[in-house]
């Protein structure tokens, strides 16, 4: 039986991916956004699993208007840092793990649940950058990554509620699989941001920091709240967000421990959260 240790939530910025690439970090603007992901980089050499699911959303780079999966999980190889309009990110090619992939759609799909199978893509900042700010500038990634893209960029886009059901099949998926495995589900994007259009730049610190207490202590109570509120609340990209509800819903219910918890204004446009938190098993 393979085992989910922990979930990992943190926001995706592709700025925070050019100031890694480009020896910014050391800036001003960058120090306290980086410092705060020490005790994760520290915390994820102790804790090393054999395998990172990791939820997020690609943001037009290997899906577009042509077609556009509601749920889509990464069965692959490998994949390749996208080139996102300035070259693919220098990081290291991502490998993947077919079987626990193969394994999990095959166990959601009969969940009720229709993913998307992907056989070949390249990742966008939604996947790299989450990996470098736990994993830090490295040679290879520490464990293969499960890619699971969730459309959060064209409406209509899944509920909380579903997303965290859907978290429920994924932790009884990887509870049957038959090999030892220590898996860690990440939740990725958000918190508040907006974009484009008059609301660009909004953050709602209050919001999110509530966000962040009710994901901890009543994540059910969260996957009630709906779309309408993630965009007015935490602007149009705040609805990244429900990707974190699929990672939480995955985890077990009895309470977690919080590892880590981190919240930093501005990184770009977006308001950076980041919670780690243990499975008591
Ligand atoms: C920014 C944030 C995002 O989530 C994204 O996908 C692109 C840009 C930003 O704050 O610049
Ligand atoms: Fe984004």
């Amino acid at each position: 039986m393979a085992t989910i240790t922990a979930s990992v939530y943190t926001s995706h910025v592709p700025a925070i991916g050019a100031a890694l690439d480009l020896g910014k970090t050391g800036e001003e603007y960058w120090k306290p956004l980086f410092a705060g992901y020490q005790p994760s980089q520290a915390w994820m050499k102790d804790n090393n699993p054999d395998v990172i699911f990791l939820v997020y959303n690609d943001h037009a780079t290997a899906f577009s208007l042509d077609f556009i999966p509601t749920f889509a999980i990464g069965c692959a190889a490998e994949y390749r840092p996208a080139d996102e309009g300035w070259g693919p990110r220098p990081v290291p090619v991502v490998k993947g793990h077919p079987e626990l992939a193969a394994h999990i759609a095959q166990s959601v799909i009969q969940d009720d649940f229709d993913l998307t199978i992907i056989n070949r893509m390249d990742v966008d900042h939604g996947l790299t950058v989450p990996l470098s700010l736990m994993c830090g500038q490295v040679a290879e990634w520490p464990c293969p990554v499960i890619p699971f893209a969730v459309n959060v960029v064209q409406y209509p886009v899944p509920s909380g509620r579903r997303c965290f059901n859907l978290g429920r099949a994924i932790r009884k998926a990887v509870a049957l699989y038959d090999q030892p495995l220590k898996v860690q589900i990440w939740g990725t994007g958000g918190m508040s941001h907006q974009l484009q259009g008059p609301r660009a730049g909004l953050i709602n610190r209050e919001w999110d920091n509530k966000f962040l207490d009710r994901l901890i202590a009543e994540p059910e109570q969260l996957a009630d709240v709906p779309h309408i509120e993630y965009v007015r609340e935490a602007g149009s990209e705040g609805i990244e967000l429900v990707m974190w509800l699929i990672a939480r819903g995955a985890m077990s219910d009895q309470p977690p421990r919080v590892a880590h918890r981190f919240y930093h204004v501005p990184a770009s446009n977006t308001a950076v959260g980041h919670l780690i938190l243990e499975n008591s098993q």
